[in-house]
């Protein structure tokens, strides 16, 4: 008899892993596999974006006895070694995300890291100096990425992985002169021609921990000093469930271009 219990995904984000932090996160992947079927990671891995500190996180993960799957953040490209960061993890049997989709328990997952560039009619227009089209153009590019990603997506049930926050509601906390640099209404834009079950997020630290899109999407922000702070009694990682696919509806939905 297949189980009628939900999918769980165990997500959390800017872990910030330094070269000190051996030891100190493997207790919660353990935890998070206990009670989950996969972990989802928010990016902002590392702290510096070293590659000594994916090693490090790459150890702490032998913990995770279940899938993971990641988007990187900001932290992870301050030493121009994101790649290399991304390897490290992907070496470890990390699926890191950067405009992909995979699948997991035959939930799709579409993954970026997104960018800034603020919200709603706040949101910053791509006009006048070259820089700001620059910074601009980025956002929009990050907004594409994740959009293709959920065209590749065939499966009933989606999640969607962010580093920055696609909505003003899961920012608010912060102060409201920073707001621009959280996140971009530009990444919302997908998710309402694609809708998805959740959204999960990071980055924003002192944000708020649940939010929705205009189209009433769920969106959760799981930066870890967040979780800690509003839930200091639960393990550091919000648990979403997802209804389980049955094996006539993966058939059904079954394509070429989810493999
Ligand atoms: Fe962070
Ligand atoms: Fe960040």
């Amino acid at each position: 008899m297949p189980s009628e219990d939900p999918l769980r995904f165990a997500a959390v984000g800017d872990l910030h892993c330094t070269k000190d932090s051996a030891g100190t996160l493997r207790g919660m992947f353990a935890q998070a596999s206990e009670v989950a079927d996969a972990l989802l990671l928010c990016g902002d891995l590392c702290d510096y974006g070293l590659p000594e500190e994916a090693h490090i996180l790459a150890d702490e993960l032998a913990a995770a006895s279940v899938p993971v799957v990641a988007v990187l953040g900001n932290h992870d490209f301050e030493s121009d070694a994101q790649d290399e960061v991304r390897r490290i993890l992907a070496d470890a049997g990390v699926q890191v995300l950067d405009g992909e989709a995979c699948e997991i328990h035959g939930v799709g997952i579409a993954g970026a890291k997104g960018f800034a560039g603020g919200f709603g009619r706040a949101t910053l227009g791509s006009w006048g100096e070259r820089p700001i089209k620059q910074f601009v153009n980025e956002a929009i590019q990050e907004a594409l990425k994740l959009e293709s990603a959920l065209a590749k997506l065939r499966t009933p049930e989606r999640l969607v992985l962010l580093h920055y926050s696609p909505i003003v509601g899961t920012v608010q906390g912060e102060p409201v002169e920073i707001f621009p640099f959280l996140g971009s209404s530009r990444l919302e834009e997908p998710l309402i021609r694609y809708p998805v079950n959740a959204v999960l997020h990071g980055h924003v630290h002192r944000g708020f921990p649940e939010g929705k899109t205009v189209s009433g999407t769920p969106v959760y922000n799981v930066a870890m000093p967040l979780l800690k702070r509003t839930f200091p009694h639960r393990p550091p990682f919000r648990l979403i469930e997802v209804p389980r696919t049955s094996e006539h509806e993966m058939l059904l939905h079954a394509s070429p271009a989810s493999a």
